[in-house]
């Protein structure tokens, strides 16, 4: 039986005797303990902090006493006085074993450390990204052995890493040998290794030590908004989060129109190419300049995108996805160099990963959304619904998953509506109207008071109240129907017909007044008619797609309901309902997921075995096409009521009554009619 003194790692619980003077560093690799190193122990990088506990652990059988580690050393007193490190940290790659011990790694020395996401039910993200930093000594050229720069940084990092082999571009050998003499044949590269290749690619390279990060960027691009998330590849944090519209939008607000447009126009594909590369290029810059960090240490790029977006950001021809059979010129996951897609703001050797695309109308933002939500891997039913302006909609458990895409349009993102605009300062998010006055208190972005609320004036003075977001629209049209300001068939009434002077004639129809500022010169903010239709069309398309999974999975009811969307942090699950964008559920199993698209992308970002998880499950879900299936249609014309003409809503009805006014006086009618005579 050895008599080397016993390391206990925690929380791994991993164990092992080791010879006296061993570092912790060394015994962790030994026995595969997740303990974070750069500079290979050099006692310069900090990353392998480590705690050791003292006193009696009769769980792991030992005592720890006091001088079970190597005295504090100067390499540590160093650090300590340029840091500072937290008490009673050690560096693992200085200090070594004594005695028995018990050494404890923290979160943030592990390298595949777990980030907790915010929402509920949150799945934190292990760390374990594609690019990594690596420190190394080269050894200096010798006349006498003739080798090259390249190949003796290969060397040291084969017997320093041991990493087998590396590649590197010629934009990288340009900067190699300045790079080696200026750190003194000490340098940082960093390495990417995507899951499926067999060697990895110098993407960096810096002098001596690097210490300002590595970051990559998860990035939703949708049809309407951009939504970019830059993250910090070492620990998985978060750094800014920013988005912009997408100037494309003046191609066409929906798919089908851009598609139109590139069948329409030579060329058109391109200029729409061009158009969303030239905004990515600026989102990073602003990104960047927004964490205070240099463009250039963004690293990786991992995109989630529905298929139009996917072929127009990859410089494809969308015009096989708007006819059927809808081929897509691949599914699979792409993976290129950022300069290929004429992304150059970012480093110059960056690296895109795009995930794999379901179907020609389900895309890799629907696959983002799976990997986010995991509908495979639950026991109950769950519907998933990912709310843009193209709805991606996923339905199953563990025995099987359905996915679709449903073309609401942009109204959900606050486009196509009068006061309509993107999430940002001034935009209202939150409304309530009350069911007796009929006067609306509202909240904005930038203050968490409500309008009626003290302070409110003073939050708002620089950003004004501009107009209504996505998650403000909904809540506005479902706030209207509960306050009997709207009927079933979603017709705003008249002040008479309502009892308030907030409901105003427009036209032959009305609409409700939330805000007005024009005699101060600012905005009038109402709901008309028109966006009421809007919304409308909207939900019954989300509607429509959900129901025709359940169709076909052979149920009229699911047990959880999950709602995610790029805009907003969250939509209001109960406003949702009311509005009759999902179907029936209790009102406890209806969650929200902020932007799961995005989370999805940011999983696939932090996580290369998720890249390859995702490839798997993809293949896996059953796609189902509405633009072919006759019963989208049939769904799509009931659901247009709210919340429902035909489908029961026993369980909104438990928490919400809701009035029956009809204020269908001949108006909407009379058009109708009208229209459908001219039809005859
Ligand atoms: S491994 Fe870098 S300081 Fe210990």
């Amino acid at each position: 039986m050895t008599t080397d003194p016993l390391v206990v790692f925690t929380p791994s619980g991993k164990r092992g005797h080791f010879p006296v003077g061993t570092p912790i560093l060394t015994a962790a690799r030994q026995l595969g303990v997740d303990l974070d190193s750069v500079c290979g122990g050099r006692g310069i990088c900090s990353k392998c902090q480590i705690t050791p506990s003292y006193g009696e652990f009769p769980k792991h059988g030992v005592t720890v006493r006091e001088d079970a580690l190597s005295e504090w050393n100067a390499v540590e007193q160093r650090y300590d006085d340029k840091r500072g490190l937290k008490p009673g940290r050690r560096l693992g790659c200085q200090a070594t074993v004594q005695g028995d011990v018990v050494i404890d790694v923290p979160p943030e020395s592990q390298v595949h450390r777990q980030v907790v996401r915010k929402a509920a039910a949150a799945r934190a993200i292990t760390m374990d990204p594609a690019t990594r930093l690596y420190f190394v000594v080269v050894e200096e050229p010798d006349m006498h052995s003739p080798t090259g720069d390249l190949e003796r940084l290969e060397r040291a990092l084969r017997e320093q890493w041991q990493i087998e082999a590396v590649t590197a571009d010629l934009s990288l050998l340009c900067k190699l040998q300045p790079t080696l003499r200026k750190g003194k044949w000490e340098v940082t590269v960093a390495l990417h290794k995507g899951h499926k290749d067999n060697v990895a690619r110098i993407v960096e390279i810096w002098p001596g030590l690097h210490e300002n990060g590595l970051y990559g960027l998860a990035i939703d691009l949708g049809s309407t908004t951009i939504a970019a998330h830059l993250t910090d590849l070492e620990t998985g944090e978060v750094k800014a989060s920013s988005g912009l519209m997408n100037p494309q939008i003046r191609f066409g607000e929906d798919l089908m129109s851009r598609v139109s447009y590139a069948m329409m126009n030579p060329g058109g594909d391109h200029e729409m190419t061009r158009a969303v590369r030239e905004a990515i290029n600026d989102l990073v810059t602003s990104i960047a300049d927004e964490a205070g960090i240099d463009p250039a240490l963004i690293v990786e790029t991992v995109f989630v995108c529905n298929p139009v977006m996917h072929h127009l950001l990859l410089g494809l021809d969308p015009v096989e996805l708007g006819q059927a059979p809808f081929a897509l010129a691949t599914s699979e996951s792409v993976s290129l160099p950022a300069r290929e897609m004429d992304l150059t703001t970012m480093n110059p050797r960056a690296q895109v990963y795009i995930l794999p695309c379901i179907a020609g109308h389900v895309g890799a933002d629907c696959a983002a959304v799976a990997l986010s939500e995991e509908p495979g891997k639950s026991q109950d039913l769950v519907l998933i619904v990912d709310v843009g302006t193209n709805a991606e909609i996923l339905l199953g458990n563990t025995t099987r998953v359905l996915a679709c895409s449903s073309p609401t349009g942009p109204a959900f993102e606050g486009a196509q509506i009068s006061s309509g605009q993107r999430a940002a300062p001034g935009a209202i998010e939150r409304i309530q109207i009350d069911p007796v006055t009929k006067e609306p208190r509202f909240r904005v972005i930038g203050s968490d008071k409500w309008s009626d609320e003290e302070g409110f004036e003073a939050d708002i003075a620089t950003t004004g109240i501009t107009g209504i977001c996505g998650s403000g629209i909904i809540e506005a049209v479902a706030e209207m129907r509960m306050a009997g300001l709207l009927d079933e068939s979603g017709l705003i009434g008249s002040a008479e017909q309502t009892g308030t002077s907030r409901c105003v004639p427009e036209g032959r129809t009305h609409s409700y007044l939330i805000h007005d500022a024009s005699a101060e010169g600012g905005p009038r903010i109402t709901v008309t008619q028109g966006d009421i239709r809007a919304i409308q069309l909207a939900k019954s398309a989300l509607y429509a797609g959900a129901r025709l999974l359940m169709d076909e999975m052979g149920i009229d009811k699911v047990d959880r309901v999950v709602l995610a969307g790029a805009f907003g942090a969250h939509i209001s699950t109960k406003h949702a309902m009311v509005l009759g964008m999902i179907p029936d559920a209790p009102l406890d199993k209806v969650q929200s997921a902020g932007n799961a698209a995005g989370t999805g992308a940011r999983i696939a970002l932090c996580n290369i075995a998720a890249r390859a998880e995702i490839e798997r499950v993809v293949r896996e879900i059953t796609k189902v096409e509405t633009a072919i299936e006759p019963k989208f249609q049939e769904h799509f014309v009931a659901a247009n009521a709210i919340p429902h003409k035909t489908d029961p809503f026993p369980e909104l009805a438990k928490v919400v009554t809701l009035p029956t006014p009809s204020f269908n006086t001949g108006g909407d009618a009379e058009k109708t009619g009208r229209r459908r005579r001219r039809k005859a």
